[in-house]
């Protein structure tokens, strides 16, 4: 257990763990895009560890890209959903990969497929480390998912509270919220 501004945080994934399921994931990937030329966006900032996992499992062509959003204030979403670092990439008739830390309500990613499908890409998938299976409301699939989790709120591995904790190698959940 670890204490941060005053709240309690349990291990709910171990470094070991992330490390395997990525593995995992990086396979089922591979396979998706084993003869294709793939644009990866990396949605920033929490994704950066992950993806740097990540694509180095990749066996495929690709390009990376970094897109930012905004929409979290402490541990909750403000539902607000602001462009920090728009798309640069021309994606029009490409393969698109997002790669996302965590996919909660999903409007974040709701935000971003509409502006993305806009560019006429030829497909678009997403990865994420994490999904809140139950607070996900969308119509749009995650096709790859590394965990499914409870909706509780997570520190570590790339993801913040009010910006610091990035740096933790486990995953942790906060503590008696329900
Ligand atoms: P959504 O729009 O509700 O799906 O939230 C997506 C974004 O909110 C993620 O990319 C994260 O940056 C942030 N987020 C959602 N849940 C958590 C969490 O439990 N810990 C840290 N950040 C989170």
């Amino acid at each position: 257990m670890i204490k941060v501004n005053d709240m309690n945080f349990v291990r709910m994934i171990d470094k070991k763990d992330i490390k395997k399921e990525i593995k995992r994931l990086g396979k089922e990937i591979n396979k998706e895009f084993k003869n294709d030329s793939v644009e990866v966006i990396i949605v920033l900032k929490g994704a950066f560890i992950f993806a740097a996992d990540l694509i180095r499992q990749f066996r495929f062509d690709h390009n990376v890209h970094f897109v930012q959003f905004s929409s979290y204030a402490g541990t909750q979403s403000t539902g607000n959903i602001f462009e920090k670092l728009s798309l640069s990439a021309d994606v029009k008739g490409k393969r698109v990969l997002v790669i996302e830390d965590i996919v909660d309500t999903g409007n974040t990613l709701e935000f971003f497929i509409k502006k993305l499908n806009e560019k006429g890409p030829k497909s678009i998938d997403i990865a994420t480390l994490l999904f809140k299976k139950e607070a996900f409301k969308k119509e749009y699939t995650i096709r790859f998912r590394a965990f499914d989790i409870e909706n509780k709120f997570v520190i570590g591995y790339g993801l913040d509270l009010n910006e610091k904790h990035r740096n933790l190698k486990h995953i942790y959940q906060l503590k008696g919220e329900d």
